[in-house]
């Protein structure tokens, strides 16, 4: 049986269940989300969360978080953001990668966590550091390989976002071509669906769990398209299938005009 992955991402979650981003009710489509991933015969077999959890910075934000995790009883794993606030991830969520890099075991496969945030910054970087011992990682470990990080190491077709991605990310696309076991590096913060191969891997972005950007805007644009998430079946041969799936119909409309957040 393949190894079953939910990728939640972007939830922007605030301390009040009532909080808004831009005409979201971020709580609630975030339930509306995790209640669709979970909605299968079988639950999936863990979930990873890819940064911007939390958005304005609440220990309460955080608390609601980590327990409404805990009760879906599926194993879990967290990663920050931009958004995000480090101490307060590790005080009130379960299985926060710690540190820069850290390895997980997902079935016959490994899951690299990097922390690719820059503090005050909306872009992200790796650093040497972090390169040297993914390098040194990659090296040891040969198990089938997923990579995730909250910002994009590539570049998808929208100028605003582009800007705002990893800094040094062709770094990190090299050093994985040089590794045959990496099948695909997961990330957030684009707020759309995104999937392209780059030699032996697939780089994947997810849609967020409340506002949606536009595919190709060069500048910050809102899509009308529902909130979701990315699933994967990681094959214990090394094979991959995903997918995104999104909710149906979402009732709530963004504010299409809004020039950022
Ligand atoms: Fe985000």
């Amino acid at each position: 049986m393949p190894f079953r992955l939910v990728q939640l991402t972007d939830p922007h979650l605030f301390a009040d269940p009532s909080g808004q981003l831009l005409g979201i009710t971020t709580r609630r489509s975030f339930e509306s989300v995790l209640t669709l991933a979970l909605s299968g015969s079988t639950p999936p077999d863990a979930l990873l969360l890819t940064g911007d959890l939390v958005h304005d910075e609440t220990p309460a934000g955080y608390r609601y978080l980590g327990e409404r995790l805990r009760r879906t009883g599926v194993p879990h794993f967290c990663i920050g953001g931009n958004h995000d606030v480090p101490a307060l991830m590790t005080e009130h969520l379960d299985s926060v990668a710690p540190g820069p890099l850290a390895l997980r075991r997902l079935g016959h496969w490994n899951l690299i966590l990097l922390d690719s945030s820059i503090p005050e910054s909306d872009g992200g970087s790796l650093t040497p550091t972090q390169l040297t011992q993914l390098a040194q990682l990659l090296d040891d470990e040969r198990a089938p390989t997923l990579i995730a990080l909250h910002h994009h190491p590539t570049a998808i077709g929208s100028a605003w976002i582009d800007r705002i991605g990893v800094a040094n990310g062709a770094e990190l696309l090299a050093l994985c071509e040089g590794h045959a076991q990496v099948k695909a590096i997961l990330f957030g913060h684009i707020h759309q669906d995104f999937s392209a191969r780059h030699g032996g891997y697939l780089l994947l972005g997810a849609p967020s769990t409340c506002l949606q950007f536009r595919p190709g805007s060069p500048e910050f644009a809102i899509d009308a398209c529902s909130p979701g998430y990315r699933e994967l079946r990681l094959h214990p041969d090394g094979r991959l299938e995903t997918r995104v799936a999104r909710l149906e119909q979402y009732s709530e409309m963004p504010l299409y005009l809004a020039g950022g957040y």
